[in-house]
């Protein structure tokens, strides 16, 4: 049976690529911070699979602590790692000239920081396996909204990360995907129409199909996936 860890499953885009994971008959390790939000997603997204297949384990990311229970509960072996759990910063979001720097240093420390944490844990497993790494970044890494530099710098940095992971790791798939616009709390949380945007399930079957096809590692994002086949 093949196993996914993803982090940042009580909600949104995690919740909706662990659902279709699930439905595959993948084996799961999902996470997010509040427990009680966390078991209720575990129950949805396990649907008519046995309960045994998932094992939700409430925690930060950003903690070590927290993250060698992810490992320990992985210790069968993994084929998917997908770090998705994030963090906008401070809202409402700030103009690079007023943000506290701080707050930023927590920012990296959830969406870069953790993220190779967790990648460095599991990768000799991952290497054995032929695994995959699935690190969900944004077009924020790239474009230049306005109040949105804190985030997006994160996620440029993420996207380093696994630039360079693809070259020094051939026996792994790395890739690095922008899911677009979604409408989820996190989109909410920065202000922005979230209503207006498409649900995390569209985006989500967009990744799903880099675990199906397994392309090349690389940048992809959800809108060009969703156009081919
Ligand atoms: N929504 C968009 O339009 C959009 C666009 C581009 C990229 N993205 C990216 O897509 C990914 C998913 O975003 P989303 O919109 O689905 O977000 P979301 O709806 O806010 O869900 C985030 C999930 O991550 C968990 N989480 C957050 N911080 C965590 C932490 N420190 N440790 C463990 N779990 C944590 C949340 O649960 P708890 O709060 O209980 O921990 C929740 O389960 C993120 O990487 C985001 O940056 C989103």
């Amino acid at each position: 049976m093949r196993t996914a860890l993803i982090t940042g499953a009580s909600r949104g885009l995690g919740r909706a690529l662990a659902r279709e994971l699930a439905r595959d008959g993948w084996r799961l390790v999902v996470d997010a911070r509040d427990a009680d939000a966390l078991s209720a997603a575990a129950r949805a997204i396990g649907g008519d699979a046995d309960p045994g297949n998932i094992t939700a384990i409430a925690g930060d990311v950003a903690d070590p602590a927290h993250r060698a229970d992810l490992v320990r509960a992985v210790d069968g072996g993994l084929d998917l790692l997908v770090n998705n759990a994030s963090t906008l910063g401070p809202t409402p979001m700030h103009r690079l000239a007023a943000l506290p720097v701080t707050d930023l240093a927590d920012t990296f420390a959830t969406n870069v920081l953790a993220p190779l944490a967790l990648i460095q844990d599991v990768l000799p497993g991952l290497r054995e396996r032929r695994g995959a790494i699935l690190n969900v970044t944004s077009d924020a890494a790239v474009e230049n909204y306005e109040t949105w530099g804190g985030y997006g710098l994160t996620k440029a940095a993420l996207e380093q990360l696994s630039n360079v992971l693809a070259a020094e790791e051939p026996e792994v798939a790395v890739w690095w995907a922008d899911p677009g616009e979604m409408n989820t709390d996190m989109l909410r949380a920065a202000g922005e129409d979230a209503d207006a945007a498409p649900p995390p399930e569209e985006a989500a079957a967009a990744f799903h199909r880099l675990v199906t096809e397994r392309p090349p590692s690389g940048r992809y994002r959800a809108a060009d996936l969703a156009g081919t086949r």
